[in-house]
């Protein structure tokens, strides 16, 4: 096992990422100042088929009393009907101030049920219990919590930091191959725009990594939660330098949303981005051939898709780049590598941007 700490002030919670940890749940809860009572233990319906029964006892084994509750796998979770009933769930296990959440899942878990627990009395402690690649490299850990609005997705949430995170690198070996691969496309990112070392470890050992080698993803993982830790603690209400996780996300997010949500899933999206912003950081960010098709390769080789499909070299898709969030008037703000581990922003324009795009 590896732990480390998230230091922020207050808010500074532990990190504990390792093999067979879920049978750990209570005891870790306990030593992260849970108090022992009730816990709202909040998962989906595939997780609890696997995992439920394993947290439930750990939880009772720590001096829990965990009430189950099983939202529908999928998106369409984080929405306010489901937030709804889980306060209900709440209201009835009797959860009060001292009282918490365990999100047990990916990152739709963790989003709603870090909502609910940042909601809930006005804040309650919520533990997070990753499941998926993408929620222990990623979502986990920052305290963005939140649920979809019809109009947008993450439209409604806050900022709500975990008392404790605790990643079983052994709950991936259940995860479906198409989710797995997309957790690795947030994983190179950190790579490339913080850590040319993990870079060059992630081309040694993918080959273990695709073939779940535990020992290797708890490497993986715990390497990347430090990097992201460093960036959030450094600017946890992104303010500047969170903007650099953004990698590969401006393009992924147009994508995303003019393919139609459900075409490419987020980390497919994010790997087109990054090649596409490697092609943009050897225009403008001082990024080498070598170094694009180095990174381009690496995605490839994890399975991921890199190419920008010819039906998006269009008006339209520029279009949808302008809607992205971190639109600045005549341009975007855009995030490209320097070189392989060096991430720097830059503005661009949509001429820059479209040049390079459609032709
Ligand atoms: N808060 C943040 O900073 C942040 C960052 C990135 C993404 N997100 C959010 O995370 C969500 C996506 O997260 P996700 O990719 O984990 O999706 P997800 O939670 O929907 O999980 C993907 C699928 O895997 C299943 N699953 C989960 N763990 C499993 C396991 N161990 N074995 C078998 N199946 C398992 C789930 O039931 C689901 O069907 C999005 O809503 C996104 O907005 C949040
Ligand atoms: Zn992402």
């Amino acid at each position: 096992m590896q732990t480390f700490s998230v230091a922020l002030g207050p808010a500074s919670h532990p990190v504990h990422v390792g093999d067979a940890l879920l049978d750990g749940l209570g005891e870790l809860s306990r030593a992260a100042g849970i108090r022992p009572g009730p816990v709202a233990l909040v998962t989906d319906s595939n997780v609890a088929r696997h995992y439920s029964a394993r947290a439930a006892s750990a939880l009772e084994k720590g001096g829990f009393v965990p009430k189950l509750m099983v939202v529908p796998a999928g998106e369409a979770s984080k929405s306010s009907a489901v937030l709804q009933d889980l306060y209900d769930h709440m209201i009835g296990a009797e959860i009060d101030r001292g009282g918490s959440i365990l999100a047990l899942g990916g990152g739709v878990v963790g989003d709603l049920g870090g909502f609910a627990a940042a909601s809930y009395l006005r804040g309650i402690a919520v533990v997070q219990v990753p499941t998926t690649l993408v929620a222990q490299v990623d979502s986990s850990l920052g305290g963005k919590t939140g649920i979809n609005h019809p109009r947008a997705k993450n439209l409604i949430g806050a900022f709500h930091q975990p008392s404790a995170i605790i990643a079983d690198v052994g709950t991936l070996i259940t995860l479906p191959e198409r989710e797995f691969r997309e957790g690795l496309a947030e994983a190179i990112k950190y790579g490339a725009i913080m850590d040319a070392a993990m870079l060059a470890d992630l081309e040694r050992d993918l080959d273990h990594i695709l073939a779940r080698d535990l020992g290797i993803l708890e490497a993986l993982v715990a390497k990347s939660l430090r990097l992201k830790a460093a960036v959030v603690t450094a600017d946890e209400r992104e303010a500047g330098l969170r903007k650099i996780l953004n990698f590969g996300h401006t393009i992924g997010h147009a994508l995303e949303a003019s393919a139609g949500y459900g075409t490419y899933l987020h980390g497919e999206a994010v790997a087109i981005g990054m090649a596409a912003a490697a092609t943009l950081s050897e225009k403008f960010g001082g990024l080498s051939t070598d170094e694009g098709s180095r990174l381009v390769r690496l995605l490839q080789r994890a399975g991921l898709p890199t190419e920008m499909p010819p039906k998006f070299r269009t008006p339209d898709f520029t279009a949808a780049l302008r809607l992205d969030k971190k639109r600045l008037e005549s341009g975007i703000e855009f995030v490209l590598l320097q070189r392989l581990g060096k991430a720097v922003t830059r503005r661009l324009d949509f001429e820059q941007i479209v040049a390079v795009f459609t032709n």
